[in-house]
């Protein structure tokens, strides 16, 4: 089994906004975009890691947040489009960043899980009538998806999960469709520190130890983020904790940061290998892989 993972799109289009719309933390983010957050991520860029993901023929697409810039309706409108355009809706499992709930009135809209979410976003019923966790199961593999994302004030990016979150998820990991198979948690917050900037505190997940104990205890394999625009991948047995980083990122100024998606190979319910590629020179190619070999993560691709 593959499974596909990208993260951050972070697609901008401004179709059908009024200025009305940027009276509110709106205006910090345009001001970011024109700092230069919108010439380093590009549409095409996005495209290509879809296509390619598509041609190397992933049996599912896990997208881990921030698929829009400024949670406006012409965003979520067009990024639904163009992944519509490469998978079928029952083979994504997509979870929002805090640039999807950017404003509380986007919030209040629930714009994100009317324009994102064409049907329920998974195929086992919890008992719940709640969004987030939701499981999709396909083959020997359940992906649980969680909302780390709500509005906060300006400046500030940090996530949460929540308590009943938590013990929701706890509560899916052990639901009969899910406790045999093998098990990968989708969020978009970090649970580790990669990039050194200060102010980590105003963008981590404040519960990320939580998270952390309630997947080790009940043996997920398997951790998808995004938010860093970085690479992680840190394994805390029995988890592997990864980032590919942002799948859109034309320009950088460090090769860590470039465009990157990741592929997971699953096997008889175990994780033996991740591959991520990575943008250059206009198109993506693999740029290191890891394989699970005598009970350790070693790395064929040592090239950074
Ligand atoms: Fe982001
Ligand atoms: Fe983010």
């Amino acid at each position: 089994m593959k499974i596909g993972h990208i993260s951050d799109i972070h697609w901008l289009d401004t179709t059908g906004a009024r200025p009305g719309d940027f009276f509110n933390k709106r205006l910090s983010g345009a001001f970011n975009l024109l700092a230069g957050r919108a010439k380093k991520h590009s549409k095409e860029t996005a495209r290509m890691a879809l296509e390619m993901l598509r041609d190397l023929k992933i049996d599912h697409l896990i997208v881990t947040g921030d698929l829009s810039n400024l949670a406006l309706p012409g965003e979520f409108s067009a990024v639904r489009h163009v992944l519509d355009s490469y998978f079928e809706d029952a083979q994504m499992s997509i979870v929002p960043g805090n640039h999807d709930f950017y404003t509380g009135e986007s919030l209040k809209a629930r714009r994100f899980e009317k324009m994102i979410y064409t049907h329920r976003p998974g195929n086992v019923d919890l008992g719940t009538e709640d969004v987030w966790p939701f499981v999709n199961v396909f083959g020997d593999v359940a992906v649980i998806g969680l909302n780390s994302a709500q509005p906060r004030p300006w400046f500030v990016a940090a996530g949460r999960l929540g308590v009943s979150q938590l013990e929701a998820l706890e509560k899916a990991l052990n639901h009969p469709e899910v406790a045999g198979r093998f098990k990968i948690v989708a969020l978009h917050h970090h649970l580790f520190q990669v990039v050194m900037t200060p102010g980590e505190s105003l963008r981590q997940l404040e519960d990320r130890a939580e998270l952390l104990d309630i997947c080790r205890r009940n043996n997920v394999g398997l951790i998808v983020h995004g938010h860093n625009h970085d690479y992680t991948f840190r394994y805390v047995e029995p988890v592997l904790v990864c980032e590919a980083g942002s799948c859109s990122v034309c320009r950088f100024k460090r090769d860590v940061r470039a465009g990157k998606f990741n592929i997971y190979t699953v096997e008889e319910r175990k994780l033996c290998g991740v591959e991520t590629y990575r943008y250059a020179d206009g198109a993506f190619a693999l740029w290191q892989s890891y394989h699970f070999e005598g009970g350790e993560w070693r790395c064929r691709c040592p090239d950074r």
